[in-house]
């Protein structure tokens, strides 16, 4: 195993190293929120205006692409008057086994200037409330899978307080903007589960009946970071199938991209108008 002061030191100089490429690539951008794409969510990129397109590949520390619908590419620029800085694609725990995947890019949008994260992903859903299709605001999670990207940190930040992790007045606005866009935008718990295969039917039952309401594989190991980093916030599930054993349709990740792409014009409009009225200073 590597030596945790090695390590650290080895994150450091890749988050600097990823800050100074940034500047170098887009010196005038001042993003103030980092988004990350989850599945099917790709074309928000195309959202982005007067973008800097950076490919993961000149980041040092930044994911190597490798599932289907997540492109590798940094975008800086603009959507509703709101500097952003868009992650296209992300790295999942079940990649590499290393719950830590995404510490250097988060703290690199952090090191750019970014105070609040919004997440995307796509999701299974235990709720009969939350059908496939449906969109559900996080509003906490419960991590099932035993590791934290913060294993071997060192120092008393490590020990972060997970309360209100999901930003309540983020969520509040996010709520505001649903319902200017005609969206239903219940909430929900996501349960983080380790992937890449699907849940077992009894995994299932037993993330019902420990309080979830929605399973997926990614977001919560971002959401941890992201708050170690001292960032704001949010996440947004599409629901894009009834979880394991709910219902007869075979699970696949085929499903998960249609499913999410269908729903994705929805979020995609939600989102910019968050970023406007972050601009216009409603928010
Ligand atoms: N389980 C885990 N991750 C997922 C699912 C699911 O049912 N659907 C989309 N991502």
């Amino acid at each position: 195993m590597e030596d945790a002061g090695r390590s650290a030191r080895k994150v450091e100089a890749q988050v600097a190293e990823a800050v100074a490429a940034v500047r170098a690539r887009a010196p005038q951008a001042a993003p103030r929120v980092g988004l990350v794409l989850g599945s099917g969510l790709g074309a928000f990129a195309e959202r982005v205006e007067q973008a800097t397109r950076i490919d993961y590949a000149e980041l040092p520390g930044f994911p190597e692409p490798g599932v289907a619908g997540h492109a590798g590419r940094l975008l800086l620029g603009s959507v509703g008057g709101t500097e952003v800085a868009v992650m296209q694609g992300r790295a999942h725990y079940y990649e590499s086994g290393r719950a830590d995947a995404m510490k250097v890019a988060v703290r690199t949008l952090a090191g750019i200037g970014c105070d609040i994260l919004v997440l995307t992903n796509a999701a299974g859903s235990l709720v009969e409330w939350a059908p496939p299709g449906a969109v559900m605001l996080v509003s906490d999670h419960i991590n099932f899978t035993g590791v934290s990207p913060l294993f071997s940190e060192v120092g008393d930040a490590r020990f972060v307080d997970m309360v209100g992790a999901y930003d309540k007045e983020l969520r509040k606005n996010l709520k505001q903007d649903a319902v200017r866009c005609g969206l239903e935008l219940p909430e929900g718990v996501y349960m983080w589960c380790a992937g890449p295969n699907f849940e077992t039917p009894a995994e299932v039952r037993a993330a019902k009946v420990l309080g979830a309401d929605a399973v997926g594989m990614s977001t919560v190991p971002e959401v941890i970071l992201a708050r170690h980093a001292g960032l704001r916030v949010a996440a947004l599930s599409i629901i894009t199938n009834l979880a394991a054993g709910i219902s007869e349709t075979p699970l696949s990740h085929a499903q998960t991209m249609e499913v999410a792409a269908a729903a994705s014009d929805r979020v995609q409009g939600l989102l910019e108008r968050f970023l406007a009225n972050l601009s216009e200073g409603k928010h």
